[in-house]
């Protein structure tokens, strides 16, 4: 048993990040992780090793579709799945690894096992109790089925069967047209399977500015994915090897079957809490099994905070990190701050789709006056010479101050442009101020100027 100033609950993202900052912050911490390994679902199961698997067959596409118009010729390199899911777990191990030396590098013990807490002020490991002047609760989430549908992590996975299949399906249904359904789609179709996704909106992408959603669907389906939109899934019967999923198109109830080597079912996550005891500590739960917290992450128990997957919000890792810089300084006596209005969320495909801030529907809801300046990258020269012309830069800013509002981008490296907004919006910029800050040529980056510019005047390359 010892003594903590911190114990944090959880070692993913938001908890890993939490009890560094509060060690660098010169508080005695602690995690509690019950996985083999630090980095939580981010590291082990979700962001990292799903981006390898992206690079890798990224990389293919490029090969089979590219190399030969740039004068490359010769033989498409060839599938060696094995090979690719060791690189991938490669990738998992430097990174999880890297937590570890970073945790020894802090002097944060690693509490190994699964944590609860009996009462407040305490955190029990195994047969141990610790005591903790102050707790924080990142215990993240876990893919959320659909009633009627059995996971097995082999023929019907979710997201973690998904990163781990024992080979490339024939024919790979997707339930979901979100991120996780998005991201491992390409995936494999890229690595050659007969994708199709299956949505029950009339779109994909639910909340994604409805424009870039369009053109994003545009460009998957030229990649070969399949989608079926429209259609509730009823359910999903599956022996050990094949599976049939069941759907009804919501226009007219007409119900339908395809047939499946895998299903991966990417309808959402949900909070992890199980086995925290969080019942029996007195600790309010929302409907949707969020823990609830106040603007300062902490609970309704005295010297309880959470964040993270395990609290409402967006279920990203730099959003749970986010939180854990800013709760840490909060226990420290220091002011925590997140701003909830500037969160990136990016989808790691290619192109890659990135926005920040409000979508134009949702101006248009709120009764906003705004306007738009819109770039396509076919007249970012860069972007051309890499085949990557497909795509656009839009910007909403306030119509009579300026004031950037929102940006969506899809294209190439979407998810690193999208933080020179970021930092704008941050700044209470104005359209103005990023369209006169001088971008070199020929970046990428161009294109959000030229987008900043069409706010005002007018793109020059447009
Ligand atoms: P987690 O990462 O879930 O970590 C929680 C940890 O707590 C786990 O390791 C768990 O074992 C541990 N734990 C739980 N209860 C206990 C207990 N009682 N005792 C001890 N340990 C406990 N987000 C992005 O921003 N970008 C991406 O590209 C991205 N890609 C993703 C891809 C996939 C396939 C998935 C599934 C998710 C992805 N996400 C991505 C989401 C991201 O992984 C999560 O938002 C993030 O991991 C949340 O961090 P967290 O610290 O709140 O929780
Ligand atoms: P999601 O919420 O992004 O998408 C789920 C999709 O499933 C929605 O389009 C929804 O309409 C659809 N759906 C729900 N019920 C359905 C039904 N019965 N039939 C057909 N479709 C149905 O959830 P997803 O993709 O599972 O991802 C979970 C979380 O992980 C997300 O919140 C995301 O933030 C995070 N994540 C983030 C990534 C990133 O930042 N690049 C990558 C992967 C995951």
């Amino acid at each position: 048993m010892a003594n903590y100033d911190v114990i944090v609950i959880g070692g993913g993202p938001g908890g890993y990040v939490c009890a560094i900052r509060c060690a660098q912050l010169g508080l005695k911490t602690a995690c509690v992780e019950g996985r083999e390994t630090l980095g939580g679902t981010c590291l082990n199961v979700g962001c990292i090793p799903s981006k390898a698997l992206l690079h890798a067959s990224h990389q293919l596409h490029e090969a089979e579709h590219n190399f030969a118009a740039m004068g490359l010729k010769g033989k498409s390199p060839s599938v060696d799945w094995k090979q690719m899911l060791s690189y991938k777990d490669d990738v998992i191990g430097q990174n999880t690894k890297g937590i570890e030396f970073l945790f020894k590098k802090n002097k944060v013990d690693w509490l190994k096992g699964w944590g609860s807490v009996p009462e407040a002020g305490k955190v029990k490991v195994g047969d141990e109790v610790h005591e903790a002047k102050n707790i924080v609760i990142a215990s993240g989430s876990e893919p959320s089925s659909l009633p009627g549908i059995e996971i097995d992590e082999k023929v019907v996975v979710t997201s973690t069967g998904a990163l781990e299949l024992p080979k490339i399906p024939k024919k790979l249904v997707v339930i979901g047209a979100g991120v996780i359904g998005l991201e491992m789609g390409s995936v494999y179709a890229r690595l050659g399977s007969e994708v199709t996704v299956v949505e029950f909106l009339d779109h994909i992408t639910p909340g994604m500015d409805a424009e870039v959603s369009k053109t994003f669907q545009r460009i998957l389906k030229k990649q070969g994915i399949n989608f079926i939109l429209g259609a509730a899934v009823q359910g999903v019967d599956a022996t050990k090897t094949k599976a049939k999923v069941t759907y009804k198109l919501r226009k007219d109830d007409s119900e339908a079957t395809i047939d499946a080597d895998t299903v991966l079912v990417a309808t959402g996550r949900k909070p992890f809490t199980d086995g925290l005891g969080l019942e029996a500590l007195g600790v309010e739960v929302l409907p949707r099994g969020q823990i609830k917290t106040d603007g300062h992450w902490a609970t309704n128990v005295k010297g309880v905070y959470a964040i993270g997957d395990a609290i409402e919000g967006p279920m990203l890792a730099h959003k749970a990190e986010d939180e854990g810089m800013a709760v840490a300084e909060v226990i420290a006596g220091k002011s925590g701050h997140v701003n909830y209005g500037v969160i990136p969320g990016v989808i790691y495909t290619s192109p890659e789709v990135a926005s920040v801030g409000q979508t134009e529907e949702q101006l248009k809801e709120a009764g906003r006056a705004y306007k738009v300046g819109k770039f396509s990258f076919m007249g970012n020269g860069r972007a051309k010479a890499v085949f990557m012309g497909e795509g656009f830069v839009k910007i909403l800013a306030d119509k009579d101050t300026d004031r950037i509002l929102g940006a969506h981008i899809i294209g190439p490296a979407a998810g690193d442009l999208i933080h020179e907004v970021c930092v704008a919006m941050e700044f209470g910029a104005s359209a103005q101020d990023l369209a006169l800050t001088c971008h070199a040529h020929p970046t990428y980056s161009e294109a959000v100027r030229e987008a900043a510019l069409a706010c005002g005047d007018g793109a020059i390359h447009a």
